[in-house]
């Protein structure tokens, strides 16, 4: 069952869905900047927000941030070294912020290749709140935009269904397994993923369509459908999808033109 709140906007393909959250993120971002002089966002790991990050480094979109004023969290993150080809941060890395000249200071590695998680989701807790500092002890923070996908069995960051993850209430911030692999990761919680200013799914797929399908209109079944656990409480969800995603959804009207590569 969608958050009542949640805006869903369908494109013809994966390059559209790209464009369109680039404008959102740019928008979003500068929105941020200019109220609070920082834009703090998450990034979302998998393939499918490559090509936006890929067109946010490019000319269209590069000028339209201040990227000295961007702090880079994940949302989560594989248990291998940074140089892996499964790492989110490498594909984040590649496709982007190598070719932005960001900081180090302001890239919030999730520094998953130590042995100990628990230790490394503590720490990874510790550097949100310093970031954040203004932010009261044991006060949640407010990312101004947290970018998610969605896997084809429901699942949204590492938070897989079933897994001790999405029952967390305290920490911002823990370890996690992903069942069909049996690997081991790192993951924002429900507790700071709902705290969010803005919530941005990028969902491209045909084989996404029934789980989508299922997420956004389905019963309310987070255990299963772990994505359904994301309803910001005062910010606001948009899902970005592309029309073979939607292909399962009551009637949408199709956005933006085929590729948009304007
Ligand atoms: C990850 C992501 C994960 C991803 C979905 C969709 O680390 O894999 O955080 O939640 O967003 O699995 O992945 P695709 O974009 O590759 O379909």
């Amino acid at each position: 069952m969608i958050d009542s709140n949640a805006v869903i906007r369908t494109y013809p393909d994966l390059e559209s869905v790209s464009h369109a959250a680039a404008e959102e993120f740019t928008d979003i971002g500068r929105a941020a900047i200019a109220d609070t002089g920082r834009f703090a966002m998450v990034l979302a790991g998998g393939s499918t927000p490559r090509r936006l990050y890929e067109r946010l480094a490019g000319t269209s979109f590069r000028a339209q941030i201040v990227w000295d004023k961007v702090e880079f969290f994940w949302g989560d993150e594989r248990a291998v070294s940074p140089e892996h080809p499964d790492s989110n941060y490498r594909m984040a890395n590649d496709a982007m912020l190598k070719h932005l000249n960001i900081a180090e200071t302001r890239i919030h590695r999730m520094p998953t290749e130590q042995p100990d998680l628990d230790t490394v989701a503590r720490d990874y807790q510790a550097e949100i709140a310093c970031v954040f500092d203004s932010v009261g002890d044991g006060e949640v923070p407010h990312f101004d935009l947290v970018l998610l996908g969605m896997g084809a069995d429901g699942h949204t960051a590492s938070l897989f269904p079933h897994a001790d993850a999405l029952r967390e209430t305290k920490r911002w911030v823990v370890p996690t397994r992903m069942p069909q692999s049996d690997s081991f990761r790192l993951t924002l919680t429900p507790t700071i993923i709902n705290n969010a200013r803005n919530v941005l799914f990028l969902v491209a797929g045909a084989n996404k369509a029934e789980t989508l399908a299922q997420v956004l209109n389905g019963p309310y079944e987070p255990e299963r459908l772990p994505a359904q656990l994301i309803r910001p409480a005062s910010g606001a969800t948009t899902w970005i999808i592309d029309e073979d995603a939607a292909r399962q959804l009551p009637h949408h009207s199709l956005e933006g033109a085929r590729g948009s590569n304007s």
